[in-house]
């Protein structure tokens, strides 16, 4: 699709927004970020989309009773930008079906771990403790079930002995800022489609 504009969200630091902006900035992501938002007043993110000259705005979960009206106070910011496609970018909340379904196969995040392993808010530590291995990072689509959206790409990293959440959180995200650019990339060359639970993508 020509015209596509990116929305990235955001609840915290921003480095992979940060790797985003930079791969819009070389030219690997050929679309631009319209608007980046986040849930939180005073973050990181604000500040590398504002240094980036990329509209930045907070929508703040706080001021908001109802996860409904918090959804439906991005969607306007997203319509008001002409975001066709979202990328949460380290954005921690769950999406409502109702604006899952205003973006509907147009919604990706990064997860830090192989999915379906370690869902949720804490990958790093459950891998740890788990006792993993190996563990990575996820991109997928965002369905309405918490991190179950179909696969695009992953990258796996060793979980090494001693290791905690910093240091393997360090690891993965060095992974992260490559992944993420290159799933973003390879959607806006038209060459993922969805087919049941698998990302076909083609050449
Ligand atoms: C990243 O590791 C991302 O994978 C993770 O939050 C971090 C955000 O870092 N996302 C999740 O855990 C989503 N459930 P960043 O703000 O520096 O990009």
């Amino acid at each position: 699709m020509a015209g596509e504009v990116l929305g990235v969200l955001c609840s915290g630091r921003g480095t992979n927004l940060q790797s985003i902006i930079d791969a819009v900035a070389s030219g690997q992501i050929k679309a631009p970020i319209g608007v980046v938002i986040t849930d939180k007043p005073g973050v990181m993110a604000l500040e590398r989309a504002e240094k980036a000259n990329i509209p930045a705005v907070c929508v703040d979960r706080k001021q908001f009773a109802t996860r409904e009206e918090f959804d439906a106070a991005l969607l306007a910011e997203l319509k008001k930008y002409g975001v066709t496609l979202v990328c949460l970018a380290g954005f921690m909340r769950l999406l409502t079906a109702e604006f899952i379904r205003a973006y509907e196969g147009r919604i990706l995040n990064i997860h830090p771990a192989l999915l379906p392993s370690f869902k949720g808010a804490h990958a790093h530590r459950d891998a740890i403790a788990y006792g993993a291995k190996v563990s990575g990072c996820t991109i997928h689509f965002v369905v309405e079930d918490m991190d179950a959206g179909p696969i695009i790409l992953q990258a796996a990293v060793p979980v090494e002995e001693g290791d905690d959440e910093d240091s393997l959180g360090a690891r993965v995200l060095v992974q992260e800022h490559k992944l993420y650019p290159r799933a973003i990339e390879l959607f806006l060359a038209g060459k993922l489609t969805i087919d049941g639970r698998c990302v076909r993508i083609s050449k």
